[in-house]
C-alpha cells in the first residue's frame, strides 16, 4: 500500500489537465478544459476538466471523479496502479509500503502531533493571553480573517505550557522532540516548549498537512532570541521541498498563470493581506531546484519580488537561475531602496504594488540592465566581463525559445556573436543539480580538473553503447544526476530509457545530437571494457559527491539558522566521508580549489 501522505501528494501535484490531456484531446474553455467525453459516444463536447477543483464531469453519461478515477476507468487500473501512474508524470516518487492499515503509516503520529499544535497555538492566539500577539498582528496590517485562514496562533511566554497539554492529549515526548514543539537542555532534564512568546506560522505541505511551523519573535516582547525559531528537518519536513505559502496559493496561481516569491513568511501573509493571494516563499534557504519543480506544476511565469539591496539582488538572481533551470520564466520586481514587500504594500498600498508588478522585468534583461547602469559595455574589457556574468543565465534556461531569445538578446547588447556565445554555453560549468549561481568559467585549476571529469562522463558514454549489459551496470551505479554535462547527461537517460538506440531521436537536442554521434561513431573497444568502466564509473561519482560537497558548504554559508546549519554540516561530512572512501588522494586538491569558487558572478557588485 501507499502511505496516505504520498497519496495526498500526488493528488496535490498532479496536473489533472496534463494527464487526461494526454489520452483525450482537451480544449481550453475559460477555467475549465472540454472534450468529447471519453466514456460514451457524442458529438458535441459535454465532458469537463476542472483544474481548480482536480476532478472531471461529463454532463453527458454522469461519469465523474478525480485524476486516480479517470485513470482506473479509463486506463483500467487499480487504485494503487493508478496513483503510481499519476505520480510518475508528477514528478512524485512512489514508495510502497507492505502495511495492511493507513494507521499504521509510520509518519502518522507526527502528523497529528502537528495538527493538534496548530489548533492549541491557534487557541492561544484568541485566547486572553494572547492580547500581545493579536494587538503585534494588527499592527503589522494583519486582519483575523486573514490569521485564520493562514492558520496563525501563538506559543505563550511559559516554559511548559504547550508540553502539559500535548502530554495530557497522550503524545509521545519523543516525537514532539524530533518535531522541535519540545527541547531538552543539559541543565533542565524535563523538556521545555521549543517555541515560547512567539506568533506561530503553521508550514503545510502541498496537500494542506501541518508539517512545521515558523515562530516569531514579539517585538517588544523584552524576548532574546533569533528572530524566526524553525522546525528542524524531520520525515515529514523537508525545506527544500516545499514552499511556504503554497496550499493556500495554488489554485489561484493556476488560475492567474503567475506566482510571486518573496522571501518569507511576513511578507506572503501581509501581501495576502492586501490582496495578493498567489504568493508563496522557500523557507529560509536558497529556492531549489525540487521547490522550482514543484512551482512548476502550477505556473511558468514566476514574479521575484525581493529587497532591492545587494544580498536581495543576490537572491533574486539566484533563485531566477534555479527556476530558469526547471523551464520557468522568472522576472524580477523592483522595489524602491530600504523597501521590502511588506512595508511597500502597507505605505504604498494595493495599487502601488501592482504597478510595480506590472513593471517586472525579465530576470536576463533586468541583469542587462543592471550591468548597463553600472557602466560594464564601456569598454572591452568590462564586456567581456560582462559576457561571464551573464553566462550563467544563458546557461540555466532550459526553456529552447526563452534561450534562444536570451542568446540574441545578449548578443546584440555585448556584440558578440551568437555562435560564440553558444560556444561558452557548452564549455564549461553547465546548469544541472549543483552550484546553482556557482562560478563562471575561470582559466587555471578549475578548468584542468574539469577536463578530466567530462573525460569520464564521455568514457562511460562510449563503453554504455557496446550493449544493453553495460547500460544495465552503469544505471545500477550512475543516476543522471551524477552526470556533470547537461549533453551527456541527455544521453545517459536515452541510453536507460532505450538502450539500443544507435542514432540520436529527431527530438533531442542538437549539441546532445551531435555529442552522441560523436560517441556512436567512436565507441571504446577495449578488450578490457571493465577497467574503464569501473574508472569512469568512480570519477564520475567523486565529482558528483565534489559538487554535492561545495553546494552544501555554499548553503551551510547562507543558512540563517544555527539548527539548519547544524543539519547542513552533518549531511556534508557524510557526503564527504564517502567521497573519501572512494578516493583517499582527492582530499587536498579539492580543500584548494574550494577556495578559489567562494564569490559569485550573480553579485552584481563583484
Ligand atoms: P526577514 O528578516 O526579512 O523576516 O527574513 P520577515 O519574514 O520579513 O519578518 P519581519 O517582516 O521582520 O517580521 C526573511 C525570512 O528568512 C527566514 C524566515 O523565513 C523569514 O521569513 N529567517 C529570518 C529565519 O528563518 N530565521 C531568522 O532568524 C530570520
Ligand atoms: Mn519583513
Amino acid at each position: 500500500m501507499i502511505p496516505d501522505d504520498v497519496i495526498d501528494e500526488v493528488r496535490a501535484r498532479a496536473d489533472i489537465v496534463d494527464i487526461i490531456g494526454e489520452i483525450v484531446p482537451l480544449k481550453k474553455a475559460g477555467r475549465e478544459f472540454k472534450a468529447n467525453c471519453p466514456f460514451h459516444e457524442e458529438r458535441t463536447p459535454s465532458f469537463y476538466v476542472v483544474p481548480d477543483k482536480g476532478f472531471y464531469k461529463c454532463f453527458g453519461c454522469g461519469k465523474s471523479g478525480s485524476v486516480f478515477d479517470f485513470v482506473m476507468e479509463h486506463l483500467g487500473m487499480d487504485f494503487v496502479e493508478a496513483v503510481k501512474h499519476v505520480a510518475g508524470r508528477s514528478g512524485v516518487e512512489v514508495r510502497e509500503v507492505k502495511r495492511s492499515r493507513p494507521e499504521d503509516d509510520p509518519n502518522r503520529t507526527l502528523f497529528e502531533i502537528n495538527a493538534f499544535a496548530q489548533s492549541w497555538f491557534r487557541e492561544q492566539l484568541l485566547a486572553d493571553g494572547g492580547a500581545s500577539a493579536r494587538t503585534y498582528l494588527e499592527g503589522r496590517g494583519i486582519t483575523a480573517d486573514v490569521a485564520e485562514r493562514y492558520g496563525l496562533g501563538y506559543a505563550p511566554d511559559e516554559w511548559r505550557a504547550f508540553r502539559e497539554a500535548a502530554l495530557k492529549h497522550g503524545f509521545d515526548e519523543d516525537d514532539m522532540l524530533e518535531l522541535g514543539l519540545l527541547k531538552r537542555s543539559d541543565k533542565t532534564p524535563e523538556p521545555y516548549d521549543g517555541y515560547r512568546g512567539r506568533v506561530m506560522f503553521p508550514i503545510e505541505g502541498v496537500s494542506g498537512k501541518v508539517i512545521g511551523f515558523g515562530g516569531r519573535i514579539l517585538e517588544g516582547g523584552g524576548r532574546e532570541g533569533p528572530k524566526y525559531i524553525n522546525s528542524p528537518e524531520t520525515r515529514i519536513y523537508h525545506k527544500g521541498e516545499n514552499l511556504y505559502g503554497l496550499s493556500w496559493a495554488k489554485n489561484v496561481i493556476r488560475r492567474e498563470e503567475v506566482a510571486i516569491l518573496v522571501e518569507g513568511y511576513m511578507d506572503v501573509v501581509s501581501l495576502a493581506a492586501a490582496g495578493f493571494e498567489h504568493v508563496v516563499a522557500p523557507l529560509g534557504t536558497a529556492v531549489t531546484a525540487q521547490q522550482a519543480k514543484l512551482l512548476g506544476r502550477y505556473c511558468t511565469r514566476v514574479l521575484l519580488l525581493f529587497d532591492s539591496d545587494s544580498a536581495g539582488l543576490r537572491a533574486t538572481f539566484k533563485a531566477g537561475d534555479a527556476l530558469l533551470e526547471e523551464g520557468l520564466h522568472p522576472a524580477v520586481v523592483t522595489l524602491p531602496p530600504g523597501e521590502d514587500p511588506d512595508t511597500l504594500v502597507r505605505s504604498a498600498g494595493r495599487d502601488g504594488l501592482k504597478a510595480l508588478l506590472d513593471d517586472a522585468v525579465d530576470v536576463l534583461d533586468r541583469k542587462l540592465q543592471i550591468l548597463e547602469e553600472r557602466d560594464h559595455f564601456s569598454s572591452i574589457e568590462r564586456t567581456r566581463s560582462a559576457v561571464d556574468r551573464l553566462l550563467p543565465t544563458l546557461r540555466a534556461a532550459k526553456d529552447p525559445a526563452l534561450r534562444d531569445i536570451y542568446v540574441d538578446r545578449v548578443a546584440e547588447r555585448t556584440g558578440v556573436r551568437r555562435e560564440t556565445l553558444e560556444a561558452e554555453m557548452a564549455k564549461a560549468r553547465p546548469s544541472g543539480t549543483h552550484v546553482r549561481g556557482g562560478p563562471p568559467p575561470r582559466p587555471g585549476p578549475l578548468l584542468r580538473r574539469r577536463a578530466p571529469r567530462r573525460g569520464a562522463e564521455l568514457q562511460l558514454l562510449k563503453v554504455m553503447v557496446r550493449g544493453v549489459e553495460w547500460v544495465e551496470r552503469a544505471a545500477e551505479l550512475i543516476s543522471p544526476e551524477d552526470f556533470d554535462d547537461p549533453y551527456h547527461r541527455a544521453i545517459f537517460l536515452l541510453l536507460l530509457d532505450a538502450p539500443e538506440t544507435r542514432a540520436p531521436p529527431a527530438t533531442m537536442d542538437p549539441v546532445a545530437a551531435q555529442r552522441f554521434e560523436e560517441i556512436l561513431a567512436d565507441p571504446e573497444e577495449l578488450a578490457h571494457g571493465i577497467e574503464v568502466f569501473t574508472n569512469s564509473v568512480n570519477r564520475i561519482r567523486v565529482s558528483a559527491l565534489d559538487r554535492r560537497i561545495q553546494d552544501l558548504q555554499r548553503q551551510i554559508v547562507a543558512a540563517a539558522e544555527h539548527d539548519a546549519k547544524l543539519e547542513l554540516m552533518a549531511e556534508k561530512s557524510r557526503l564527504a566521508s564517502e567521497l573519501r572512501e572512494l578516493d583517499p588522494s582527492y582530499w587536498a586538491s579539492a580543500a584548494r580549489l574550494r577556495h578559489s569558487n567562494d564569490s559569485n558572478p550573480n553579485d552584481p557588485n563583484r
